[in-house]
């Protein structure tokens, strides 16, 4: 309970309302109690990243199963841009080698956009302005691939992305 109080700051924050499920201003109370029922929740983890002791984002998972984890990201306001994001989900993705996740993200929210692209999650859906993505080991052995190929062939990289706004991963 001792981040509630920085994680209640990032989750006011109007960035991440705006890109969040609900959009209400949280109340310290409603809070309070939202973090003591997910500490307590087995199958939900909230990692804080922090860079030289300094608190400066978070992800929370939520195990479905055990073996899906659904992953949610913030990065503190005056951290953003920085590269901490990608950094995060990148950190998380690698410390559950054999493990699956997925993340909705609005599609409106390009740093996001960009951060599922950058840590080898493939877009597997769209709905109601709202992105679906998957990670899955095999997924992301295919991209490294691709990439390396279209390093060697610039041009072929760019009538791809030209081609797809979204990367074809399956
Ligand atoms: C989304 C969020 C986590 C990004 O964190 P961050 O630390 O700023 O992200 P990063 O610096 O790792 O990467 C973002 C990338 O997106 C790029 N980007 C941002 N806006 C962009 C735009 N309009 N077009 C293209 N690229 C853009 C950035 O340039 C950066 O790439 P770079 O490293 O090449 O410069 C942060 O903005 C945040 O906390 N937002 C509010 C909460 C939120 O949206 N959570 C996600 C809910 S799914």
């Amino acid at each position: 309970m001792a981040d509630s109080e920085v994680l209640l700051r990032w989750r006011n924050d109007p960035l991440t309302r705006q890109n969040s499920h609900s959009t209400a201003v949280v109340d310290e109370a409603t809070h309070k109690a939202w973090l003591a029922n997910s500490l307590s929740t087995p199958n939900r983890v909230i990692f804080i990243g922090e860079a030289e002791g300094i608190p400066v984002g978070t992800v929370r998972c939520d195990w479905s199963e055990g073996l899906v984890g659904y992953l949610s990201w913030t990065v503190a306001p005056e951290w953003r841009g920085q590269g901490y994001g990608t950094e995060l989900v990148r950190g998380i993705i690698a410390a559950f080698t054999d493990r699956e996740f997925r993340a909705e993200i609005k599609a409106k929210n390009i740093p996001s956009l960009v951060i599922a692209r950058r840590t080898g999650m493939c877009q597997i859906g769209q709905r109601d302005g709202v992105t679906f993505w998957q990670y899955t080991s095999h997924s992301h052995e295919k991209r490294e691939r691709r990439n390396i190929n279209s390093r060697h062939i610039p041009g072929r990289l760019r009538a791809f992305e030209m081609k797809t706004n979204e990367p074809k991963c399956t």
